[in-house]
């Protein structure tokens, strides 16, 4: 169905030729796994989800020429560092819009940082029910995950792609696991192979950790929304028109005005963690190697029940060897493991046994409580019931342990410089994108 960005494309085409040439190749990204019977996943949504009506993308054959992953002309259309909030696409503009009129996005005050942390104004309690900021571990809204199933160690990492991302890749497929991968949208720019490594040969999970790594309740509405937005739309001309479920918040730092503009407008379930290890710390001096291991075996060791989603960082070789140091003690403690944005999945299945692309799939359902009773056709919804994912249900959200420190979740700084070299904002009109003006584009070619 999805036509990937095809690879072959002239690094020459720009986009005002790109809109009205050659038909683009349909191929399927699958066949660039064959060694790997996992594919399809569920990071997706359904062709027909009301949010790829933002990210508009024709069918194959469309007459698009979509500019390969890497080249100059597929990242110039994107902003340099933090979005300009008054130059996002209309279309996302109006949706936010319409759930602000509709009532579906609680009007809560931005917060502010103070020492780190953030701070609602007028004495809001960051825990109380309106606001419910997962940054203060409030663990009652539905739109956020914390656990995995009992039983299940849901595996991501954040912050990539990085060139530290290439060992934990080899890992990966070596040992035929798959993750998650909360991408931020600067690092997609400046890590393309990366990226295409994860996409393609891995087939892993996509998933959406901001453009540029902000604490997320400090921003207005229309900054949070070109935070994901253009994250999304990244991925999404990235990945043949594939359209993200999932996103986590920089900092675990999100709350009900958040996470229901992610859910909202773009469909987006929030996956936070129930365990950390301040892993991006190694290389400051702020944990050690030896600290991390001791969590790990405490965890990996330990109970059962909720599942383990654990954050980890694919930022450093140090946070990539704390995974693979850990992961015998995974297999040997009899931890089923699975990628974070599968179990997380509201159709509570996890698919992984399709035997080549245009094979069907098997949907495994025994891997979670609920799978059951659950129906695959709720997934065609914006704004689904959150209430009947499984990993809101099945672990309830009053059975969990709080997790710890989600201000822990750091180190993008460090991944923002390498990519992102100037600091102004590179505000992009829509109406310039359309209009592909080859003056914009070697400006901003210049500019990255
Ligand atoms: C995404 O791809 C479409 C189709 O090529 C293009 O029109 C659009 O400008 C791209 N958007 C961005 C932000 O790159
Ligand atoms: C990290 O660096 C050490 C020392 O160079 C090396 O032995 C190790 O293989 C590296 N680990 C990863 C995951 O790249
Ligand atoms: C899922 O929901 C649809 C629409 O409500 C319904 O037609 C279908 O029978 C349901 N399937 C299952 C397995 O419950
Ligand atoms: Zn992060």
């Amino acid at each position: 169905m999805f036509a990937s960005a095809s690879l072959s494309l002239l690094l020459s085409a720009a986009w005002g030729f790109s809109l009205v040439s050659a038909a683009v190749v349909p191929h399927d990204i699958h066949d660039h796994a064959p060694t790997r019977t996992s594919l399809p996943s569920r990071w997706y949504h359904e062709d027909d989800h009301p949010a790829h009506k933002l990210f508009k993308r024709g069918q194959p054959g469309d007459g698009v020429t979509y500019a390969s992953v890497g080249s100059p002309e597929w990242s110039a259309p994107y902003p340099q560092s933090t979005p300009n909030p008054s130059a996002l696409p209309q279309v996302w503009v109006d949706a936010l819009n319409a759930a602000v009129a509709a009532g579906t996005i609680p009007n809560i005050p931005p917060s502010t940082l103070n020492n780190g942390n953030p701070v609602y104004p007028n004495g809001l309690d960051a825990l109380s029910d309106q606001v419910c900021s997962s940054y203060s571990k409030c663990n009652k809204d539905p739109n956020v995950v914390w656990n995995a199933p009992d039983g299940v160690f849901g595996i991501g990492f954040d912050d990539g792609p990085q060139p530290a991302s290439d060992a934990l890749y080899t890992f990966l497929q070596q040992n035929n696991e798959r993750a998650t991968h909360f991408f931020i949208g600067v690092n997609i720019i400046g890590n393309p192979n990366q990226f295409n490594t994860a996409f393609q040969t891995l087939g892993d999970d996509i998933a959406v950790h901001t453009w540029t790594h902000p604490y997320m309740t400090t921003l207005s509405n229309l900054d949070v929304l070109g935070q994901l937005g253009w994250t999304v739309q990244l991925i999404h001309n990235s990945t043949g028109g594939r359209l993200p479920r999932y996103w986590r918040p920089p900092y675990g730092d999100s709350d009900k005005r958040v996470a229901a503009i992610a859910k909202e407008v773009f469909g987006m379930t929030t996956i936070v963690w129930n365990q950390d290890t301040e892993d991006w710390s190694i290389p400051s001096g702020g944990t050690t190697n030896q600290a991390v291991q001791a969590q790990m075996t405490k965890w990996f060791t330990g109970p059962k029940s909720p599942g383990l989603i654990i954050l980890e960082h694919e930022l450093y070789n140090q946070t990539v060897q704390a995974f693979i140091n850990a992961y015998p003690l995974v297999k040997a403690n009899g931890w089923k493991t699975a990628s974070v944005a599968t179990i997380a999945s509201s159709d509570g299945a996890t698919y992984q046994n399709a035997k080549d692309s245009t094979s069907s799939v098997t949907s495994v359902v025994g891997i979670l409580p609920s799978a059951a009773s659950a129906n695959s056709s709720t997934s065609s919804t914006a704004a689904s019931n959150p209430s009947s994912s499984p990993a809101s249900s099945g672990s309830s959200a009053t059975s969990t342990p709080p997790p710890s420190t989600p201000s822990g979740e750091a180190g993008a700084g460090t991944a923002l410089q390498q990519t992102n070299g100037a600091t102004s904002p590179l505000g992009v009109p829509s109406s310039m994108l359309i209009a592909g003006s080859l003056a914009l584009l070697s400006t901003a070619v210049a500019l990255w």
